[in-house]
């Protein structure tokens, strides 16, 4: 009994040795060689059987290591997949971000080309206007009648002279003649400034375009001593029509160093 008893120890102790990967063998061998004396074989059964529980207690407490470590492993593993599931909605922020940041960068370029768009034909109108105003003739100017005091009556209408030039910018005035000839088409601005200081005479004026008179302005030098008449007109001209003034027959005017009498024109814009 005690011998089939050590036997089925020996066949487990065998088996685990096995397990382990131990020289079976070899292990047949030492314990056939053992086992020839029966104490000895006993003692060494429960060497092997203190080694086993040993084992076992050792094993035991692996076990409850590795259990520990598994859970802790568990744990971090939880926490990982609480950071990981973090950066992946992080992530997706940014994607979002970009996305934006993306359809940002496509407007402003649209934006961007619309503005260049506007800038060149800007460029290009402004460049038209420069063109156009550097095409476009200057004409200005402002002349005095006479510094030698009074001219006239005569028996007929004259044109008059105006001599002193303060400005003629473009030469249209002719202080020979004392005609203006419009140099293009376009909307000119004339006045005049006419005085006289005889006493009972009559102080006339009449403005021309071409041959027609735009106004005729005159007064009778009565109590003052001296008389004034003015007027001022925005005309359509025509290139080459002619602007001039007349005085009345039998009227006078008078200029002097004072600059009385003058006439102004100038060019508002052509067309
Ligand atoms: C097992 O032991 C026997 C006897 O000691 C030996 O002849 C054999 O080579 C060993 N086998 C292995 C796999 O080590
Ligand atoms: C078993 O005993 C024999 C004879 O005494 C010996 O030659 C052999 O080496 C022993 N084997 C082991 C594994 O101790
Ligand atoms: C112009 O004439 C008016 C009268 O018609 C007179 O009162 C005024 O003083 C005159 N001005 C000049 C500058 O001669
Ligand atoms: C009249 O015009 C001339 C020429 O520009 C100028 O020298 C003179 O001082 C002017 N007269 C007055 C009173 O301003």
């Amino acid at each position: 009994m005690k011998t089939s008893v050590s036997f089925l120890v020996l066949l487990l102790f065998l088996d685990w040795k096995w397990a382990r990967g131990i020289n079976i063998t070899q292990m047949k061998e030492e314990c056939f060689n053992k086992s020839r004396s029966q104490t000895d074989f006993d003692s060494h059964v429960w060497t092997e059987l203190r080694e086993l529980r040993d084992m076992a207690i050792e094993q035991k407490v692996e076990l409850r290591n590795s259990n520990r470590r598994m859970e802790e492993l568990e744990q971090e593993n939880m926490v990982l997949r609480v950071q990981v599931s973090a950066s992946e909605n992080q992530l997706k922020e940014l994607k979002s971000e970009i996305t934006n940041l993306q359809d940002r960068v496509a407007t402003l370029e649209n934006q961007n080309s619309d503005i260049k768009t506007r800038v060149i034909s800007t460029e290009s109108a402004v460049e038209e206007l420069q063109r156009e105003n550097a095409g476009r003739p200057k004409v200005a100017f402002t002349v005095g009648l006479t510094d030698n005091g009074q001219i006239g009556p005569f028996n007929t209408e004259i044109t008059l002279k105006f001599g002193k030039v303060f400005t003629n910018i473009g030469d249209a005035y002719s202080p020979t003649t004392g005609i203006f000839t419009a140099p293009v088409k376009g909307a000119y601005y004339f006045r005049f400034n006419a005085w006289d200081a005889r006493l009972s005479n009559v102080l006339g004026v009449k403005l021309f375009h071409n041959t027609k008179t735009v106004t005729y302005c005159y007064d009778v030098n009565d109590n003052h001593g001296y008389v004034n008449v003015s007027n001022g007109f925005v005309l359509q001209l025509e290139k080459g029509d002619v602007i001039y003034l007349v005085l009345r027959s039998d009227s006078a005017i008078w200029d002097d160093v004072n600059n009385r009498t003058t006439f102004s024109g100038f060019l508002l814009f052509t067309g």
